[in-house]
């Protein structure tokens, strides 16, 4: 009986460590530094930007001062509770020392210097991710809405919504900012986190490293929808991005803008929110359309791009996301049916 209690009490014991180190592994699974399932480039223990690997350098050193600093104050905890434990019967205290000036200065000073440690490439890594960008680098105007991004391109002369495309092995130029209240921008694979701010402009420069796609989300709290402020950067090799970035500059065919899609598109009122180059819906008020088709989300990443999701969001936008601007236009079915494939032809 008393075996088996001990042996009990030794799996109790062990129950703790055995935890850690299975979350040790979930964490390492965590890591897969190759993967392309998207889910994973939410992971911020990879890196797919100069930016993020600069990043994660300085999270690796401060990681390693860290497990120092643990092991060796663990060390010095375990030597002084085996070396000063009470032996035999001893009842006596040892000798009560108060205060040691030396001791007191040493481990006041020693924080200061492993701050600094910390402190100092944290800081100026801040500073040269904003430094400004070299003179092949694609700017992109990227504007925080409630809540969805609108990202312009200056350099190409178009705007589309919350699909970021960037060639890789390029610089990017992103220009951070809001016209309402403040966002963040984060794809953390590719970039930090850097606010989008009414009245002020924000830089954030990095090149990545490979094609792929990438989810972002907005990490500053801007009201209802936050949760549901999503976008994705789609990386493309210099080629693809050309391709990519000549069809968006293009608007739609003319025989488009005299459709019976886009007469729905008129007789919905959409035009008064939403432009489709090439049309005479020009308003700026939602994200551009004039692509949409092939986009491969809706709503700001929320809702994949087919027909039923569509049809959902264009019934009651609010029910898909609380507080959405986009108004309930009360359409009829038959309308939503025009309005669904005339949006999934703009390809
Ligand atoms: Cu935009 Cu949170």
């Amino acid at each position: 009986m008393l075996a088996f209690r001990s042996s009990t009490a030794r799996l109790l014991s062990a129950g703790p460590l055995l935890t850690a180190f299975v979350a040790c592994l979930l964490l390492v699974g965590c890591g897969n530094a190759d993967s392309t399932n998207i889910a994973d480039s939410m992971n911020t223990l990879v890196g797919h930007s100069d930016l993020t690997k600069n990043i994660l350098d300085i999270y690796g050193t401060i990681f390693w001062i860290d497990t120092f600093l643990f092991i060796l104050v663990q060390g010095v905890l375990i030597y002084a509770v085996l070396k000063f434990r009470a032996r035999g019967d001893e009842k006596t205290l040892p000798e009560q020392v108060h205060g040691n000036l030396q001791m007191e200065l040493g481990w006041t000073i020693a924080p200061v210097f492993i701050l600094m440690l910390i402190a100092i490439p944290t800081v100026s890594f801040i500073f040269e991710s904003q430094a400004p960008a070299g003179k092949d680098a694609i700017v992109v105007n990227a504007t925080g809405k409630q809540w969805w991004f609108k990202f312009g391109y200056p350099g190409y002369g178009f705007e589309t919504a919350n699909e970021l495309h960037v060639p890789a092995g390029r610089q990017v130029d992103l220009r951070l900012q809001s016209d309402n209240v403040i966002h963040a921008f984060w794809a953390p694979q590719l970039t930090a986190k850097r606010d989008m701010m009414p009245g002020r402009v924000n830089h954030i420069t990095f090149t990545a490293d490979r094609a792929g796609t990438y989810l972002g989300q907005c990490a500053e709290y801007c009201q209802d929808s936050h949760a549901l402020m999503k976008f994705r950067v789609v990386v493309d090799s210099l080629e693809d991005f050309e391709k990519w970035a000549a069809h968006q500059k293009e608007g739609v065919p003319e025989a488009e803008a005299k459709s019976a899609g886009f007469e729905a598109f008129q007789g919905a009122t959409c035009v008064a929110c939403h432009a489709i180059s090439g049309t005479s819906a020009q308003a700026a008020i939602g994200p551009n359309l004039t692509h949409v088709g092939s986009r491969t989300h809706i709503a700001a990443g929320v809702l994949e791009n087919n027909e039923a999701n569509l049809r959902a969001w264009l019934k009651n936008p609010d029910a898909v996301k609380p507080g959405s601007k986009m108004p309930n236009l009360n359409l009829s079915d038959e309308q939503i049916t025009t309005l669904v494939s005339y949006l999934q032809s703009l390809k």
